[in-house]
């Protein structure tokens, strides 16, 4: 995208360590380069007789162009008004790339369904990072960073004891991250490069092992620390069942499953979390800080919550033969009851993700013996009654990633209260990629949203006595 040169504030570094030799490709670490925008074409604005406005429009690379309004108050008066940012940009990003009309998902270029099925989360979480794909060279390297980093301190395991054993493990998860900081102080500086890579694979390497931390806190069982020998998912897989009194043996379908659902959910351009973690990080508050509120936003039903929410509609639905019912519920304007997995704010259009969940979710079922689950029955009539019926082609309402991926959890033994946790593990990939995206760009403003005010107009106090 383009802007206009504009006068650029450095991110005000600590004098630059030695670097370590390592094959980082993109390297925006050290002085930041001025954004290079081409001319901007005009959009001209005209508020009643006296305001005439020009204001610059930057070309994406793909999808909608932009009009900078950043001079409007300063120029008119006015702020824009836009609750939700239905058409707000908030940042330029390269990261990721979303066309909801055409059911399009794309990490740094590539189609989501391609790395899905042809890559490895950590190498997906080097693609976020650093833009490129790496060589094989720097995937070992990434990789052996990412297994020096999966223990977490000694310490933290007293923290979980101060939760109650039915705490919900997001709960125990946005603590729990939030507390790195105190564990971590040399990674807690954002203007340092090295402190904010160091940050970022801490962060990656770490989530499954205090994902699987709260689960075994949950059911009392003894924390399983991370085998370096294994794979991501398998990690996480492994810490999740297996026990110290028996010898754990890896299903390698449920692994490649794990592996597709972290990929599918590592980063999805600037939706809440995201979006919560870049105004945190706007502050200058550190990494851990970032994530833990980017957790704490993704725990609403509306965002990753959904996923935990599908099945319990699900179950609630209990047979095929309810849901007309429940369509009819979903309907209904007077009725708070909406089909969870269904809908999004940018796909008009099957979601992408959806559909490479689907045939893993059938690819699970089988090899587990599970094909007649009742509610995998029961999800695929639904889907089939909702895509024929007006009301949810209108509106353009297809499922979405989480209708499925709940179900391939359930079928793995992964209680319910747990997904949202699953979902905040592989989306820390996209977070730290966007975080660092932002703390690097040189024009980065502490972010600070304007309000129409509509509250009570100026008046004085009165003593309690007085007051009727
Ligand atoms: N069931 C029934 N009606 C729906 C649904 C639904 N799931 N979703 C949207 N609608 C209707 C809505 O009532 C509205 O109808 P009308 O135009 O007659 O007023 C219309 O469709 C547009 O909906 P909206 O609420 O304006 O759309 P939004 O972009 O604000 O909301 C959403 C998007 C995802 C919050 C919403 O579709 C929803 O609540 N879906 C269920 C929850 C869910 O599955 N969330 C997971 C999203 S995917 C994970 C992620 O990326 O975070």
């Amino acid at each position: 995208m383009a802007k206009p040169a504009k006068t650029l504030r450095a991110v005000e570094m600590t004098t630059p360590k030695k670097r370590p030799e390592r094959p980082v490709i993109v390297d925006k670490n050290n002085a930041p380069a001025e954004k290079k925008r081409a001319k901007p074409a005009i959009a001209r604005l005209t508020i009643g007789d006296k305001i005439n406005l020009e204001l610059p429009i930057y070309e994406a690379i793909e999808g909608a162009p932009c009009i900078d309004v950043t001079s409007l108050y300063k120029d008119s008066g006015y702020f824009t008004y836009d609750p939700g940012f239905l058409s707000t940009a908030s940042c330029d990003s390269e990261i990721t790339y979303i066309d909801g009309d055409k059911g399009i998902l794309r990490y740094r270029g590539y189609d989501i369904d391609e790395l899905a099925n042809k890559s490895d989360f950590l190498e997906v979480s080097y693609l976020l990072m650093y833009g490129e794909l790496p060589n094989k060279k720097q995937k070992t390297w990434f990789d052996n960073k990412m297994i020096r980093h999966t223990m977490v301190h000694e310490q933290l395991n007293f923290l979980f004891r101060g939760f109650p054993r039915r705490a919900h493990p997001m709960a125990i998860m946005v603590g729990a991250v939030a507390s790195l900081s105190a564990f971590y102080h040399d990674s807690l500086d954002m203007s340092d490069p090295d402190q904010r890579e160091l940050a970022a694979f801490r962060m990656i390497a770490k989530m499954p092992t205090i994902a699987a931390m709260c689960y075994k806190y949950s059911i009392g069982q003894p924390f399983i620390y991370p085998d370096n020998d294994l794979g991501f998912a398998e990690n996480f897989l492994y810490m999740m069942f297996a026990t110290p009194c028996e010898s754990y043996e890896m299903n390698p379908v449920l692994a490649d499953a794990m592996d597709k659902i972290f990929i599918l959910h590592a980063d999805h351009e600037q939706n809440a979390s995201t979006s919560t973690v870049r105004l945190a990080g706007s502050s200058g508050a550190n990494p851990f800080a970032c994530i833990g509120a980017g957790i704490a936003s993704l725990w609403g039903p509306a965002h990753g919550g959904a996923n935990e929410a599908v099945i319990n509609m699900l179950k609630k639905i209990g047979d095929v033969k309810n849901i007309p019912e429940y369509i009819a519920k979903a309907k209904n304007k007077d009725d708070p009851f909406r089909l969870m997995g269904f809908g999004h704010r940018i796909y008009k259009n099957y979601d992408p993700r959806a559909t490479v969940l689907r045939k893993s979710c059938h690819d699970v079922l089988n090899e587990l013996g599970q094909q007649d689950e009742s509610l995998l029955k029961i999800a695929m009539e639904l889907e089939k009654i909702a895509l024929e019926d007006k009301y949810f082609i209108d509106r353009k309402l297809y499922p979405n990633v989480d209708f499925y991926s709940g179900i391939i959890y359930r079928a793995m033994g992964i209680p319910t209260n747990l997904f949202t946790v699953l979902f905040a593990v592989a989306r820390t990939a996209g977070w730290v990629a966007q975080w660092k995206e932002m703390v690097e760009d040189p024009a980065m403003k502490i972010g600070r949203p304007r309000q129409l005010f509509v509250g009570s107009k100026p008046r004085k106090y009165e003593a309690v006595a007085k007051r009727k």
